[in-house]
């Protein structure tokens, strides 16, 4: 291991650098603040690696996703969701036993609790999902109460692992149900992951449901390519406190909770929010797209253009790419002409030639894309991101386990307190 050198009042301290497996450097400042007394400033943890990880590497430059070392395009192309997440969860892909298992695993516990069901009467009809589906998610360690000892031997971290794939899933589609005020539909164990999920949030007592493959191969694709995406603002919610020893419940909980806004999970939302204003306002018109372009430019306008940017990919985001080909081909299949389309790719391709973007190295997102094809797919706007939330759940519970096998301490960085010294006590009459 080298050292680097800083001098910090005249004093020359080293540091080691650290060098992880793909030659990504990191300077370890572990002893710095009991050596020197600083610490360091570093606003959105933008210089800061959290942890040392061995689940998912990402090139933001080179725009490389790979998970457990296998690159995205190919497990996209080629694994099951549930695959990817034993992939993720467990460190290496499945033989067919340990896939048999896992699936049959998760299958078994499907159901949630019949007094669960009560609550989702007491939601207003029009609560979003993602609130619905945190709380539901937090709830479900009240009916599993040994889920919150910390000394969750390894057969009970495991079935709370199945428990939460599992169950999440039927949530969510209950949640669903809930908003356009339709009876819910009971999990089907004879379908796969994607198959049942869709059985669960579209199909009607009243009529038989049929599945579209196609549709059950791109809500695949979709879960896969979100499965998990290193120390994203979720995935290190869950962390930190999943590191006070809270149960998987409330870490996973939390996660949803983080992942629910524009800037991050909810930008999906957002982007077909935006299109469709862009749409109402002028449509795909040169003018219309220019103006918006304009606006998006323009700090005081307080709008940003949703799906662009990416605090890690600088060059293009390989998810974006992936997805981008999957609505394409999902609109062909199933005969959508969605006129958002259009105009999202009008309005990338003025983006891309433009140097406030270019200067920015400001590309599409995996998010740009991905609420169009869940439209296309008949999922409803507010359900986008819980989809995502679904995708990302093995990323989450990866990223606990590592960080609790590892013995990782309590999160707590350190402020730089910048308010008044101290003054006495002012009594209420002589304020
Ligand atoms: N539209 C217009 N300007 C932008 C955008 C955008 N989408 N994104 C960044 N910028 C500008 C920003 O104003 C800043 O300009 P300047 O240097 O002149 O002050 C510069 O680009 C750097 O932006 P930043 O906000 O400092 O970058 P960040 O790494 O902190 O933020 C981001 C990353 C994803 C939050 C941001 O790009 C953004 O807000 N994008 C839109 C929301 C979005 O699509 N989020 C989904 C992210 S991917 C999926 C996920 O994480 O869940």
């Amino acid at each position: 291991m080298n050292n680097s050198e800083m001098n910090i009042d005249g004093k020359a301290i080293q540091f080691p650098i650290f060098t992880g497996s793909e030659n990504k450097k990191a300077m370890d400042i572990s002893k710095l603040r009991a050596e020197t007394g600083y610490v360091t400033l570093d606003y959105g943890l933008k210089n800061t690696a959290v942890t040392k990880s061995s689940i998912t590497f990402l090139n933001g430059e080179e725009g490389i996703l790979r998970y457990r070392g296998y690159p995205i395009e190919q497990l996209a192309e080629k694994a099951t969701f549930l695959e990817v997440a034993y992939l993720l969860i467990y460190g290496e892909l499945p033989t067919q036993t340990e896939l048999d298992t896992f699936i049959s695993g998760v299958t078994n516990h499907t159901l949630i609790h019949e007094n669960m069901k009560k609550f989702f009467e007491g939601y207003p009809q029009h609560a979003h999902p993602m609130g619905v589906l945190a709380s539901m998610t937090c709830a479900l360690s009240s009916f599993y109460p040994e889920s919150l000892d910390p000394s969750l031997n390894e057969k009970s971290v495991d079935q709370t692992i199945l428990r939460l794939i599992a169950k999440t899933a039927t949530i969510a589609a209950w949640s669903f149900k809930n908003s356009v005020g339709h009876p819910v539909m009971y999990p089907q164990n004879r379908l796969d992951f994607s198959a049942n999920l869709l059985y669960m949030m579209f199909a009607k007592p009243t009529e038989e449901y049929v599945i579209n493959d196609k549709v059950v191969s791109a809500l695949n694709k979709l879960l896969i390519l979100h499965a998990d995406h290193e120390q994203n603002c979720s995935t290190f919610t869950t962390r930190v406190v999943g590191s006070s020893q809270a149960s998987l419940y409330a870490a996973v909980s939390a996660g949803i909770m983080a992942l629910w806004g524009p800037l991050h999970g909810g930008a999906n939302q957002a982007v077909v929010e935006m299109l469709q204003k862009i749409y109402d306002d002028g449509g795909a018109s040169k003018a219309n797209i220019d103006k918006w372009i304009l606006r998006f430019k323009d700090k005081d306008s307080g709008q940003r253009l949703m799906g662009f940017g990416h605090r890690v990919y600088k060059n293009f985001d390989p998810r974006a790419t992936i997805i981008k080909k999957a609505a394409d081909e999902v609109m062909e299949d199933l005969n959508v002409d969605d006129p958002l389309l259009d105009i999202a790719k009008q309005l990338e391709y003025a983006a891309l030639n433009e140097d406030y973007f270019i200067e920015r190295k400001l590309y599409p997102n995996v998010d740009y894309y991905s609420g169009l094809l869940y439209r296309a797919m008949g999922i409803p706007v507010d359900m986008f991101t819980v989809m995502f939330a679904l995708g990302r759940l093995p990323g989450w519970i990866a990223n606990w386990k590592e960080m609790v096998e590892e013995g990782q301490p309590i999160t707590r960085p350190r402020q730089i307190y910048i308010g008044e010294k101290k003054r006495d006590f002012v009594p209420l009459e002589q304020r």
